[in-house]
């Protein structure tokens, strides 16, 4: 199946375009009232991410409404612990709890890992495939992950925190067993990542949520290793890493066998590409708070943006877009980019 507008894999693969592409982190959800309206009829978050019909329908929303340039499949990056042994409830206007939580090597040992686990998620390959197909090559389909440090993050402190402490501590106490937990989450990614590819997403994300909250030293120890083993193995499609706030290991990063590093918007885009070196594409850095403003501020902004980075980039926000947004930014910032020509 031909893909009809492939300028997001295009770029992706470092090839000369004529725009940049476009298209936002947690395009698929709330800021949308068709998402609303179906997450709204349903026993809850878990509900939507667990039936492919559904997934499919609100990973597609954002394209019909929003005209952006890629899909990302609708789903969490939790599912992988759940298929660990660990599940996951969402709670309204909370956010993430796990019941039990990873305390000690025994906890560590239980849980199941690599192709085992990633068969656990069959709903995933079956949401990936449906809306590949429902798609029909209008745009480029995304699949992601967490990486394995976001993943032992939430493993460890049961739920979302200002802090991680409690998973910090762990670093710091029993690096051993944090290790031993990082093989497992890695092992468990790269089976179910390349699944997701089989099944038909055409680039993959990996999403290190927490990487910023992590001293120089020790993303290098706990963080870097395993996402260079991911990237390494997944050979078939491209790759981007999101580290965010990880500016201080950009020039680590620019040797990871990735073909796109995301930036959040802390990260001048001059400073990366200085660091990250002139082989990877960036993605990113709007403000995602930026889109509150009046539409031309927010299309003169994007603007702006795109001349600072020049070629060799997907436009995107610096994080997820936050559930109030107002449509109008949303789309102001999309048909900026569209309408913007490289020199
Ligand atoms: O559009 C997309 O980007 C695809 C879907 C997607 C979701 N989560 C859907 C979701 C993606 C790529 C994610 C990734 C994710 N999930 C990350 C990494 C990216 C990031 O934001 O840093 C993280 C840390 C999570 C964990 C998670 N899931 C949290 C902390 C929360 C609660 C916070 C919130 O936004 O409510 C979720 C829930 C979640 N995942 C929602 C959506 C649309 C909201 C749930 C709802 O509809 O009630």
């Amino acid at each position: 199946m031909s893909t009809k507008n492939d300028l997001f894999l295009r770029t992706a693969r470092g090839e000369a375009v004529e725009r940049p592409p476009v298209w936002l982190m947690r395009q698929a959800g709330r800021i949308l009232p068709q998402y609303r309206a179906i997450r709204n009829r349903l026993s809850g978050f878990k509900e939507l991410v667990e039936t492919p019909e559904l997934a499919a329908e609100v990973t597609i929303q954002p394209v019909d409404e929003l005209n952006v340039d890629a899909a990302i499949i609708f789903s969490d990056i939790l599912v992988i612990p759940e298929a660990m042994g660990l599940p996951y409830e969402m709670v309204e206007k909370r956010g993430p709890l796990f019941p039990e939580v990873i305390k000690s090597e025994a906890d560590v040992q239980k849980l199941t890992s690599g192709a085992d686990a990633a068969a656990e998620l069959q709903y995933v390959y079956d949401a990936v495939a449906l809306t590949r197909q429902q798609l029909d090559g209008r745009v480029p389909l995304i699949g992601f992950s967490g990486a394995p440090w976001t993943l032992l993050a939430y493993m460890v402190e049961g739920s979302g925190s200002k802090t991680f402490s409690k998973a910090k501590k762990l670093l710091y106490t029993d690096p051993k067993l944090a290790h031993q937990l990082l093989e497992k989450i890695s092992e468990t990614i790269i089976a179910y990542l390349k699944l997701k590819v089989e099944s038909g997403a055409q680039l993959v994300q990996v999403f290190d949520s927490w990487a910023g909250i992590l001293s120089p030293a020790q993303y290098r120890e706990f963080a870097l290793p395993y996402i260079k083993v991911i990237a390494e193995s997944i050979t078939d499609v491209p790759v981007t890493v999101f580290s965010k706030g990880a500016w201080f290991v950009y020039k680590d990063l620019g040797q990871v066998d990735c073909q796109v590093v995301g930036l959040d918007w802390n990260t001048p885009p001059e400073l990366a590409r200085e660091w990250i070196g002139p082989d990877k594409v960036l993605q990113g850095n709007l403000d995602p708070c930026q889109l509150y403003a009046p539409p031309e501020e927010v299309a003169q902004a994007a603007v702006a943006m795109l001349d600072r980075y020049g070629r060799g980039h997907i436009a995107n926000l610096g994080h997820g877009v936050y559930p109030d947004t107002p449509l109008e930014g949303v789309k102001a910032f999309v048909n900026a980019v569209r309408a913007y020509r490289y020199k």
